[in-house]
């Protein structure tokens, strides 16, 4: 069993295990070379090959303890119909959402668009050691509803424009999750043993809306993956003390914190599930000697608890990558 599902099932913490979001990506400049040769996005996370190969390099780098299939969240709603612009340094940008198409497309469908990334993971899974997890992930409800009606403006939630067309967005919120079910299967089967579902703006949810596009859609999407013993590590980035709640009714084998959470208030508040994360990818651009003094605090709250090593975030591009495998060799060093 790799040293990831050894934590989350067993909640053994002896073999800590170490990953890190982002951890295929712009920072590394094998990544960066495969990049400028692909300008299109989109095609790069379908072409099989080439996204084994990345999410293989930094295992080869840092010899991490899982690996995380290289593709995108925004992979959902383009084969939901939806045309994603994925330009230098801006968010990416949707095609503006159009219910008919939406509500035409197949589980077969989908399924096809999506497969090289199934056969990505099926590659990967091969030229994987057994001793490392294959996270598979998908972006939860709330966070792609974001992206898909194009509810934020820089970081602001556009209040008015969720609550004019609320009705429409519930709508699709079902036939999402029901599609958002299907990847994780897919994926699965196709040889990953982990699911990370990311809420990125989940912390943009006013409190009166939290219940219906937080809580309950991570809690159908979890429960789905229990119906199919399928381990699942949910992120719910900003919502502070919420984060109790989340846990209490979500249930996930595991929980990502982020940097806004104190990892004490973590380790009395959320009970029954491993922990994961925590460490502000910011402190990575930092002098060495503190980022290990950032990163031991999370070490020390978490030594006597199964605890997965990551960040509160994504690796930040311009994050040196002598500084990752540094930061990788000081937890495992740490005594
Ligand atoms: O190594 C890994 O973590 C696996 C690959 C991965 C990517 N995106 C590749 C990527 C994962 C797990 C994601 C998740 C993702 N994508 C999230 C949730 C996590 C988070 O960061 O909050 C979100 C919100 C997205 C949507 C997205 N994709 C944005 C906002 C952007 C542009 C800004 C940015 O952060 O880079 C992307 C592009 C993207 N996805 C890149 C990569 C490596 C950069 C593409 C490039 O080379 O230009």
């Amino acid at each position: 069993m790799s040293k990831l599902l050894n934590c989350l099932i067993n909640k053994d913490c002896s073999r800590v295990p170490v990953w890190f979001m982002r951890q295929a990506g712009r920072y590394l400049p094998e990544f960066r070379k495969i990049r400028q040769l692909n300008q299109n996005f989109i095609n790069l996370c379908l072409d099989s090959d080439l996204s084994s190969e990345i999410t293989l390099q930094p295992i080869k780098r840092f010899d991490l303890d899982s690996a995380i299939i290289f593709s995108d969240i925004l992979l959902v709603p383009y084969a939901l119909g939806q045309n994603v612009d994925f330009s230098k340094n801006k968010s990416p940008k949707l095609s503006e959402f159009e219910v008919k198409t939406f509500l035409k497309v197949t589980e077969k469908e989908f399924t096809k668009i999506l497969n090289p990334i199934y056969r990505a993971i099926e590659i990967t899974r091969k030229r994987l050691d057994k001793s490392k997890s294959l996270i598979s992930f998908i972006g939860a409800p709330w966070t792609l509803l974001i992206y898909m009606f194009d509810l934020k403006k820089e970081n602001e939630l556009k209040f008015e424009t969720l609550e004019k067309e609320k009705t429409e967005i519930l709508h699709v919120k079902e036939k999402l999750i029901n599609f958002l079910c299907i990847h994780i299967r897919n994926q699965i089967n196709a040889g990953s043993d982990v699911v990370q579902i990311f809420d990125s703006w989940a912390g943009l949810l006013p409190d009166e809306n939290f219940n219906e596009f937080c809580l309950e859609p991570n809690k159908e999407i979890v429960e789905f993956c229990k119906k199919g013993k399928i381990p699942s590590i949910c992120f719910p980035k900003g919502i502070k003390g919420k984060y109790e709640t989340f846990n209490k009714i979500v249930k996930s084998e595991g929980i990502n914190i982020d940097a806004d959470v104190d990892p004490e208030w973590a380790k009395q508040k959320l009970k029954n599930v491993v922990l994961q994360g925590g460490l502000n990818p910011k402190f990575l651009l930092d002098p060495e000697e503190h980022i290990f003094k950032k990163a031991t605090k999370y070490i020390e709250t978490f030594k006597d608890t199964p605890y997965i090593f990551n960040l509160g975030h994504g690796l930040l591009p311009q994050t040196d990558p002598d500084k990752v495998r540094k930061l990788v060799n000081f937890y495992r060093n740490f005594k």
